[in-house]
């Protein structure tokens, strides 16, 4: 039997077990997938004992993505770029991380927009400058596009995010202020939101959609709930939505992929069921 695990502090409300479970089930594969609650004290241990415990590898959750990233023995591009681990995983002896949050929303985006999309993003406006942030304008970063503006309250963060990612990029990456959004956004045909702003119990982003580009799109990674403030805002300029789920859910892949030797699809039912769950 395959075991795989999610590990974090607090680790109860992980929704991850349920997709995994979903897909163990569904393919009739012989393996397990579980919480595991490690205090910041014992996470070093804990990535140097899992393999000899029967683990394939798993997840990594808040708060411990930046110890995995330190610790692994090989990072890919993506979480050399994010500076952040959430899946692990043994290639023949050697404990590899990756960050999946980034070809997961890719994936979702890609979904939801068609493929190709990019031919008609010049510019792409990403708000906020956190780990997400970083995943999000890392994946963006591959695509043909020819700006990205990072907008975050805290506007130290979001040089710190451009100069961090901007080394070799393709793409030009800028820094707006957060006051100066109203400017920014009648040029972006691409908003992104990674901020708290519209979960469940924090205030709405209030952004004036009015003026954004008639065929803009607009995506949210908040998921609870699914219809956020922002992305009601969006539908009723008769804007384009990308809702929060299907990052989560298509970020789950590559670790499935990985341990079990199955790449699993993301189903209409799988969305139900996390649905069901929120
Ligand atoms: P994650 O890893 O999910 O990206 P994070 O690192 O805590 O989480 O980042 C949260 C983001 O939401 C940050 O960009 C944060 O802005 P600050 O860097 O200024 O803190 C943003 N955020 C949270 N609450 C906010 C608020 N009330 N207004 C604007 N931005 C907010």
């Amino acid at each position: 039997m395959t075991k795989a695990f999610v590990v974090g502090h607090p680790i109860k409300h992980s929704r991850s077990p349920l997709i995994h479970g979903y897909w163990l089930k569904r393919y009739g594969l012989d393996g397990s997938y579980e919480r595991i609650d490690v205090a910041p004290v014992d996470f070093g241990d804990f990535l140097k004992d899992f393999p000899s415990r029967g683990f394939a590898g798993g997840n990594v959750t808040i708060p411990h993505k930046e110890m995995a990233f330190l610790n692994v023995e090989r990072r890919t591009a993506q979480a050399q770029r994010v500076g952040a681990v959430n899946t692990l995983w043994i290639d023949d002896g050697v404990l590899w991380g990756d960050n999946t949050d980034v070809a997961g929303f890719m994936a979702h985006l890609d979904g939801s927009l068609g493929t190709g999309w990019e031919q008609e993003v010049e510019t792409a406006l990403v708000l906020g400058a956190g780990g997400a942030a970083r995943a999000v304008v890392a994946g963006l970063q591959d695509r043909p596009l020819k700006r990205i503006f990072v907008a975050n309250r805290t506007s130290s963060k979001a040089e710190d995010l451009v100069a961090d990612l901007r080394p070799g990029s393709p793409v030009g990456l800028e820094t707006s202020a957060w006051e100066a959004l109203p400017r920014v956004i009648p040029h972006a045909r691409l908003i992104v939101n990674t901020t708290s702003l519209g979960m469940a119990g924090q205030p709405p982003l209030a952004l004036d959609l009015a003026r954004a580009p008639r065929n803009a799109a607009v995506a949210d990674i908040v998921y609870v709930p699914l219809a956020t403030p922002l992305l009601a805002a969006a539908a009723a300029q008769n804007l384009r939505t990308v809702d929060g789920l299907g990052m989560l859910l298509h970020q789950a892949v590559p670790g499935f992929r990985r341990w079990f030797g199955v790449t699993p699809e993301v189903t209409p039912e799988l969305r139900a069921l996390i649905l069901a769950d929120i």
